[in-house]
């Protein structure tokens, strides 16, 4: 069905990102106006992770900048809001924002659920129509790891989930462990390509030949740290080789319950999101092993800006939930997006 070209905003302030974007949809395309990202990386690297009270009080004070970079006084038709999850200080920047936009412009608010976005954004570098399901969703980002059943957008069962640390979240305390910065991922992805092999590390992969499609990564994080205590020699080839060893643990228990979800389920798609799914050796290696074992199912994956938090992909989120009405909208009041 052909739908007119609409313009929609798209705000997401739930953790230490700052992020407006203006897409305009219609007729099965969509185009980027703009996608702007003003991150806080910086500011929280000097503390090892996201400290809310700072993050929400930077969201206060680059909102009004960011928003006005990414709409150049450009009118539009429709807004998306992240309402969660996410940090509560941080959501309410962006939800009053919009809240108070909405009422100034008389244009409709979409309240945003923030995983549901990161599946979504798979769609904004490809056709709209581009999966095929049903499709087995993992995303992977430092607040979350959950894999869910996608019958169509709007419509996930939620079939696993981290027990306790988030895949990102693990990177991240492990690249604390080792005096590496924050965010962990990225750096530990860095390290890890300058490995040889030459070092032989190995650490466990967490619930990797359980029957269920959970996670557990809190017991990595702690391994690492027994390791690390014990070494005297932490060189610089060490550094990496723990790196490319935590790394490939996380892959691998990814890849292997993802698959198996995707062989249990039917699934005719494979999709990631989330800020995890930016890295190269899982991409790499989960497109080898999807056309090693189930080579008749489609990968999808977004580009890696849109893995990582953007405003894009709440717009298009808001985009497809268009004409339903919310009556009040919480911080976190979207929590789950599991509906069977
Ligand atoms: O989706 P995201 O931007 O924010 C949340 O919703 O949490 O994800 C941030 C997470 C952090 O844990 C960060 O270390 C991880 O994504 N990350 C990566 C990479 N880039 C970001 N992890 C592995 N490899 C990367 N290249
Ligand atoms: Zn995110």
């Amino acid at each position: 069905m052909a739908t007119k070209n609409i313009k929609v905003l798209g705000i997401d302030t739930s953790c230490d990102d700052t992020c407006v974007a203006l897409l305009r949809i219609g007729d099965g395309k969509l185009e980027i106006l703009s996608n702007i990202v003003s991150s806080q990386v910086k500011l929280h690297a000097r503390y090892g992770g996201v400290y809310p009270l700072l993050a929400k009080r930077e969201h206060q004070s680059n909102l009004p900048l960011v928003f006005k970079k990414a709409v150049k006084g450009e009118c539009f038709d429709l807004i998306g809001v992240t309402a969660g999850p996410g940090l509560e200080p941080c959501l309410w920047q962006g939800i009053n924002f919009a809240q108070e936009l909405a009422v100034k412009l008389k244009k409709p608010l979409i309240p945003v659920n923030h995983i549901e976005a990161h599946i979504v954004a798979n769609l904004i570098n490809n056709k709209l129509t581009a999966i095929r399901f049903p499709a087995v969703c993992l995303v992977v980002s430092g607040g979350h790891t959950q894999l869910f059943l996608m019958r169509k957008i709007g419509k996930y069962k939620l079939i696993g989930e981290t027990r306790d640390d988030a895949a990102g979240e693990c990177l991240d305390k492990v690249a604390r462990i080792l005096g590496l910065g924050y965010p962990g991922g990225p750096v530990i992805a860095e390290y890890a390509a300058k490995d040889k092999g030459s070092i032989c590390l190995k650490l466990p992969r967490p619930m990797i030949g359980q029957k269920n499609y959970d996670f557990s990564f809190s017991g990595l994080k702690t391994a690492v740290l027994y390791k690390v205590r014990k070494e005297k020699t932490k060189n610089k080839k060490y550094i990496q080789a723990m790196c490319a060893e935590v790394q490939q643990a996380v892959v691998d228990v990814l890849i292997h319950k993802t698959i198996r979800a995707a062989k249990a389920f039917g699934a005719r798609s494979i999709i990631l999101g989330g800020g995890v799914a930016a890295n190269n050796e899982l991409r790499r290696q989960f497109t080898s092993n999807i056309k090693r074992s189930v080579p008749a199912v489609k990968f999808l994956v977004p580009a890696k800006i849109f893995c990582t938090d953007n405003g894009s992909m709440i717009a298009l989120t808001a985009f497809y939930h268009r004409g339903k009405i919310f009556k009040k909208i919480k911080a976190n009041g979207l929590l789950s997006i599991s509906k069977n």
